[in-house]
């Protein structure tokens, strides 16, 4: 059964796409992360109780737009583009792009050389949109980072574009394959809500600064991102 459909339950529905490790991903059938940890400290400050919906990253604003999840949370990045669709917060994260290649392939050793190559993506992600810029370049989407990833590993793809933090993981989980030093965007990570709902986005605004002044941010960041 469906907990955002049941009106008797004080639920807030957090919309994510649990592909994106350390920020959203599946640990025993439950979808966990730094985003998560975050939307928690969002639901318990309003005094409702967090449930999470796990789909497609390229269907995650239309679920906005419709009702179907009350906020984003998951590595999004703020762009302008996004930004017309709906409300960004404040910004809570800073991240990149960077480029994974297999470790013996000497095709692609910085940003320049993506040029006509086959690169993997993650649909509906800005490390697409980049992709889709850079010249003579096939750009392949898939449903999932990691699919990607392994594509790459079995030598269909010359690289791999996707943001920095979920690079590390699955670099970690493959010794064949590495990340390049230069990366091809800079970005910043925000949550994002319904253009309508302003009364929440003042109340995630306000939660993102008191974990950054109390010293639980630092905390789960320790917790995800620390050594
Ligand atoms: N930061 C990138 C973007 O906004 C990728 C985010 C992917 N997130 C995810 N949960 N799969 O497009």
């Amino acid at each position: 059964k469906d907990a955002s459909k049941d009106d008797d339950k004080k639920v807030i529905v957090m919309g994510t796409n649990a592909e994106f490790p350390p920020f959203e991903y599946i640990e025993a059938n439950e979808v966990v992360g730094f985003d998560v940890d975050i939307s928690k400290k969002i639901a318990e400050k309003l005094g409702l109780e967090l449930v999470v919906e796990n789909m497609q990253f390229a269907s995650l604003t239309a679920a906005l737009q419709t009702g179907k999840v009350d906020f984003v949370a998951a590595g999004m990045t703020n762009t302008p583009e996004r930004a017309e669709e709906v409300n960004f917060s404040e910004d809570y994260f800073t991240a990149s792009q960077v480029i994974i290649v297999k470790k013996d392939s000497d095709t692609v050793k910085s940003k320049e050389d993506l040029v006509g190559k086959k690169i993997g993506v993650q649909l509906g992600t800005t490390g697409e949109i980049e992709s889709k810029e850079i010249e003579g370049a096939t750009v392949e989407s898939y449903d999932a980072g990691y699919s990607a990833v392994m594509s790459l590993v079995n030598g269909k793809l010359d690289a791999v574009v996707i943001d920095q933090k979920p690079a590390e993981k699955f670099v970690e989980q493959n010794d064949k394959i590495m990340i390049l030093d230069e990366e091809l965007t800079k970005e910043n990570y925000a949550i994002a809500v319904n253009k309508e709902n302003e009364e929440l986005l003042k109340t995630i605004n306000e939660v993102i600064k008191e974990i950054q002044e109390n010293g639980e941010y630092d905390a789960l960041y320790e917790k995800y991102f620390g050594e």
